[in-house]
């Protein structure tokens, strides 16, 4: 049969079969769909699960590099989620499954990571052991199926693998970094649990199940045989060393007339990098609507709701490190100048359900859209001359065209109109308190006015002698306008 094929020729030597692989290849044995669509759910699951492991996490983590990674690796795993799901549905008439638990001995393994007791040991079990556990299977996927038959997954496993392999890299990276500090008690427990992750695996007969199932479960739960208790309380690390600080009313001073353009682009980074409370406020809005209901599809969100979530969190950590670098480019310290506060994601979250949370979010996005909202801030940094300031803006609108998009997809579509949508908006803000004396009675800040120091870093570094009346700005949010004097807001 081979030395047949071996003599089919395409016409004038062209590439043959769409450039997807040989005669030979194709014309060779692969996997029927029922086999696909078994392991692909297995995959499907792995990944949502890695999806809501890095949400679940996110909000409680006090280290800001990871809460960024966390954000970015949420949204390519939602990515590669809906890719699967769809591939999935092209090959099975519903109901389709995909929310049913392939495996109890996976299930333990991912349980065993959701709950481990650290950063490094959460990591460690993502990176070092279900993202590669997803790699091989990718792999093995692609060596066992027909590359002509079912090209379509291939196509969804070439975009996947590489954006698999950065991850895996990152996670790497960041348990070097976490190890250094760790103990060699900490680093012994690591290994033996790493052990114990194989363990939850091999009795699954792997992730993909291409491996007899022992079934026989050998190791008992280090972290996970209790109820899982969610923590939505947010967490800073020590460059947030003032996190109640309102003392500086950022939005007063950007709408100012009478201040430079060159110095509100000081007080848009603070607002970019101010951003890290939008991800610790969307994880829990996803993960607190997925306990609830336990099922995403029946009474509770779509995928497609978490997927849009997921992209927005995104987007609001790549603002926050918009701002970061933005400061790191004009060589000014933000964690000594700037005083980022966690008051708007605590308050939300401690004080609201998840829906109302949303709606706020939207009620705020809304709200940028107007003229003194995002283009104002786009126009700022254009005539600042800071280049730089002006593209981050220019991309912060757009991705906030698109949050207004989502949040009309997600929470307008359940009222009557948008005016009732804002009203109640509004409302669930307006429910939020926030005690800015009794911060400062209770000792947790001084809300200091931080302002003129940074100005001052900034000046310096620019050469030029401080403006007095600039210097001089002392506008706190406890100072101001009726309508703005809330918690501030993140936009
Ligand atoms: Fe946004
Ligand atoms: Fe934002
Ligand atoms: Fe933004």
């Amino acid at each position: 049969m081979s030395d047949v094929i071996g003599n089919y020729e395409s016409l004038k030597g062209l590439p043959p079969l769409a450039g997807l692989t040989s005669f030979e290849d194709a014309a060779g044995p692969g996997m029927g769909v029922e086999a696909c669509v078994d392991r692909l759910k297995r995959i499907h699951y792995s990944l949502h699960r890695s999806w809501s492991i890095c949400l679940a996490r996110l909000t409680s983590e006090p280290i800001y590099e990871l809460k960024m990674g966390f954000s970015h690796h949420a949204h390519l795993t939602a990515e590669h989620v809906t890719l699967f799901r769809e591939r999935v549905s092209e090959m099975r008439h519903p109901p389709l499954g995909l929310d049913k638990v392939p495996d109890v001995n996976l299930e333990a393994f991912f349980d065993e990571i959701l709950m481990s007791d650290n950063a490094l040991q959460m990591i460690a079990g993502l990176y070092r052991g279900a993202f590669p556990a997803i790699l091989e299977s990718a792999t093995c996927y692609l060596e066992d199926t027909n590359l002509l038959t079912d090209a379509p997954t291939v196509r969804i496993l070439k975009i996947m693998i590489p954006e698999l392999e950065s991850m895996i890299d990152w996670g790497n990276a960041a348990i070097s970094a976490l190890e250094k500090e760790a103990t060699d008690d900490e680093r012994a427990t690591l290994e033996s649990w790493m052990d114990e992750l194989s363990a939850w695996l091999a009795a699954a007969g792997q992730l993909d199940g291409t491996d007899p199932a022992s079934g026989e479960i050998t190791t008992t739960p280090r972290f996970s045989g209790k109820d899982w208790e969610y923590d939505n309380i947010p967490q800073r690390d020590e460059r947030f060393p003032d996190p109640y600080n309102m003392g500086v009313h950022a939005e007063e001073f950007l709408y100012d007339e009478k201040f430079d353009e060159r110095d509100k682009v000081l007080m848009m980074f603070y607002k970019r990098i101010r951003e890290i409370d939008v991800p610790e406020m969307m994880a829990p809005i996803m993960v607190e609507l997925m306990n609830a209901t336990g099922n995403e599809e029946k009474g509770g969100r779509p995928w497609a709701f978490y997927r849009d979530l997921t992209r927005q969190m995104w987007d609001e950590a790549r603002h926050a490190m918009m701002g970061e670098v933005g400061f790191a480019k004009l060589g000014l310290d933000w964690p000594k100048l700037v005083m980022v506060n966690f008051t708007w994601s605590k308050g939300l979250n401690e004080q609201l359900t998840p829906t109302e949370r949303h709606a706020v979010l939207w009620f705020i996005e809304q709200g940028l859209m107007n003229k003194t909202g995002k283009r104002f801030e786009w126009e700022v940094g254009k005539a600042s001359g800071d280049a730089y300031s002006e593209l981050i803006q220019d991309f912060d609108w757009a991705d906030e065209v698109l949050h207004a998009r989502i949040g009309r997809d997600w929470y307008v579509k359940d009222f009557e109109n948008v005016k009732e949508a804002a009203a109640y908006g509004s409302e669930c803000w307006d429910k939020v308190m926030t005690d800015w004396g009794q911060w400062r009675i209770d000792g947790l800040t001084e809300h200091r006015n931080w302002w003129p120091d940074l100005y001052k870093a900034a000046c310096i570094m620019r050469g030029t002698e401080p403006d007095p009346e600039t210097l001089a700005y002392d506008e706190t949010y406890a100072s101001t306008r009726a309508d703005l004097n809330r918690i501030s807001a993140s936009g």
